[in-house]
């Protein structure tokens, strides 16, 4: 095995993905806990983004272009080379953590056992399920009073339609919450509330059949756990590798990332049951990550919002290969030979600029705007792209005007600029011959952020019109006559900047109708 092969072997790269307040900052800090690359839970950052309110957005927006803290975090566990892409917990944002999850290899599931699937988990779970990457889930806060195990269970299939293959089982919950049992070993691991932020704690574990096992947890409970054993393993899926390789069998971890209960066995057994990079499709064929040649693509690009150095991040996922600093690289998209400057990564909590990566770690790149999202780099000489980033749908529209119309030309830069970090989405009408230009958000922030940098670094005063659109589809079979396509009172005809032709309705119902009215027509949430 050369050095190579072994440096990439050893990497996992996952992101987690929950709805807010389900636990997610606090189950990445135990896990770097056991890392030991933090002393104290506590200290990752990237928290107080996820939660602030739009007024003191920008602020934070400001740092957020110095400082990269919410984007990967890499750290190593027993051999292994951890790599946790952030993803933004604010729906505003929810964007960029969908494009996140295009970088991963696996995912992670945070759920909060009193409140089992919420919407933005369903959200992103779909992406997941678009990309077949394998889906862990991890549910959590069982030191407070939880649903029923069966329940969550059957919302989780029945909701997100993967079946699940519970490796451990909980023992009651709340003030109830006596422990995990697991499947494998038979073994009980009775909970304990270890000293906040620590790694510390005793971890007793009884085999399920040993007559001391009563005394930890109560007659009661045992009991209930033999029926609820005997249910499982008659009920349940049985656990299948390949199944779970491919995304359609989630292995269901149960704990309390709080308390730090149950995060190392689900780390331990998450980390057995992943690989290591995996070929990637591009036009030329799948790439091995494990040859010599390094390539990568480009999948969030953070603007730098201090006005006095315009300059961007792009943060790329390594597909294969080595990345050595100093090395030329082949930016395909730009057709240009050129050297990635101040490459960096998050060792975590620290920026530092690295001089090797391998496949599955992500670097951040200094953009001086010739990057876009989705663009491929490669070693030069070869000269292939992978599969481009989907676009995802907006949910909120707006039509933008300029106030001073003699500034079009800044206007266009501006927009086509802020459209191409992926923060918005711009549109035009269709074939009226108006040059009014339709914005298409995820989260309403997006549009204070538009105006708001429009006017600081483009000098260009906006007003937005909002428009009563809700949904949006693109046209997969683009040989469609859009002129004669009948649709509903409340549907609008747009195309995108390539030209490619989609419709908008303000009434989820009148996508139903749209397609039974045009027989043939075949529309897509993501656009490509
Ligand atoms: P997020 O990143 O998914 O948004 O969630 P985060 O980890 O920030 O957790 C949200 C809240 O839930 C936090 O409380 C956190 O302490 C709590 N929490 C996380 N895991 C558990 C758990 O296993 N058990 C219990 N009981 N609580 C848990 P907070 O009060 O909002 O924040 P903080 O003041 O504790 O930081």
């Amino acid at each position: 095995m050369t050095d190579i092969t072994k440096e990439i072997e050893k990497r996992r790269t996952f992101a987690i993905i929950s709805h807010p307040d389900a636990g997610k900052t606090t189950l990445t800090e135990k896990f770097l806990l056991y890392g030991g690359a933090i002393n104290l839970a506590g200290s990752v950052k990237g928290k107080a983004t996820a939660r602030h309110a739009v007024s003191d957005w920008m602020e934070i927006e400001k740092e957020r272009g110095i400082s990269v803290t919410s984007s990967v975090l890499q750290f190593n566990y027993d051999g292994f080379c951890i790599n946790i892409l952030d993803t933004p917990g604010h729906q505003d944002f929810s964007e960029d953590t969908y494009r996140t999850l295009m970088a991963a290899d696996s995912a992670v599931m945070v759920i909060d056992a009193s409140k089992g699937v919420e919407a933005q988990t369903r959200k992103l779970f779909k992406v997941c399920v678009m990309r077949h990457i394998p889906i862990f889930t991890f549910i959590n806060k069982l030191d407070r009073d939880a649903n029923d195990t069966f329940e969550l269970l059957d919302e989780i299939e029945k909701e997100l339609g993967i079946a699940t293959c519970p490796i451990n089982w909980p023992i009651g919950s709340g003030k109830n919450f006596k422990g995990v049992y697991d499947r494998n070993t038979r073994k009980v691991t009775i909970y304990t509330d270890t000293e906040k932020g620590t790694k510390e704690g005793t971890a007793t574990e009884i085999d399920v059949d040993s007559p001391e096992l009563e005394a930890f947890i109560g007659m009661e409970n045992k009991e209930q756990l033999m029926e609820e054993i005997e249910l499982l393993d008659g009920a349940s899926a049985e656990f299948d590798q390949d199944m779970v390789n491919i995304g359609e069998l989630s292995p269901v971890f149960f704990g309390s990332a709080l308390t730090n209960f149950g995060v190392e066995i689900f780390l331990r057994n998450f980390l057995d049951m992943t690989s290591s990079p995996l070929p990637r499709k591009s036009d030329a064929g799948e790439v091995d990550p494990m040859t010599n040649d390094f390539s990568a693509f480009v999948f969030k690009i953070q603007a730098n919002m201090n006005k006095a150095h315009r300059d961007r991040i792009a943060f790329m996922r390594i597909c294969s290969g080595e990345f050595d600093a100093g090395m030329e690289v082949f930016h395909v998209q730009g057709n240009k030979k050129l050297r990635l400057s101040q490459p960096q990564q998050m060792m975590a909590q620290e920026r530092h600029i690295v001089d090797h990566a391998y496949a599955g770690d992500i670097i951040g790149v200094f953009d001086p705007g010739i990057f876009s999202i989705g663009d491929t780099i490669c070693a030069p000489g070869q000269k292939f792209q992978y599969e481009g980033i989907p676009t995802f749908a907006p949910e909120h529209f707006a039509r933008v005007r300029q106030v001073d119309t003699m500034k079009r030309k800044q206007f266009v830069k501006g927009i086509s600029q802020i459209a191409q970090e992926g923060a918005i989405q711009i549109f035009q009408e269709f074939n009226t011959g108006m040059e009014e230009i339709i914005v298409g958000v995820v989260g309403v922030l997006q549009f204070e952020v538009l105006k708001y940098r429009l006017q600081n670094e483009y000098n260009v005063e906006i007003i937005l019109e909002n428009l009563p659109y809700e949904h949006i589809r693109w046209i997969e079979n683009k040989e469609i006559d859009l002129d004669m396509l009948t649709g509903t009172s409340d549907m609008k005809k747009i195309k995108d900047l390539k030209g490619n032709p989609l419709l908008l309705w303000v009434n989820s119902w009148s996508i139903g109708m749209t397609l039974d009215r045009n027989k043939g027509l075949v529309l897509s949430e993501f656009g490509r």
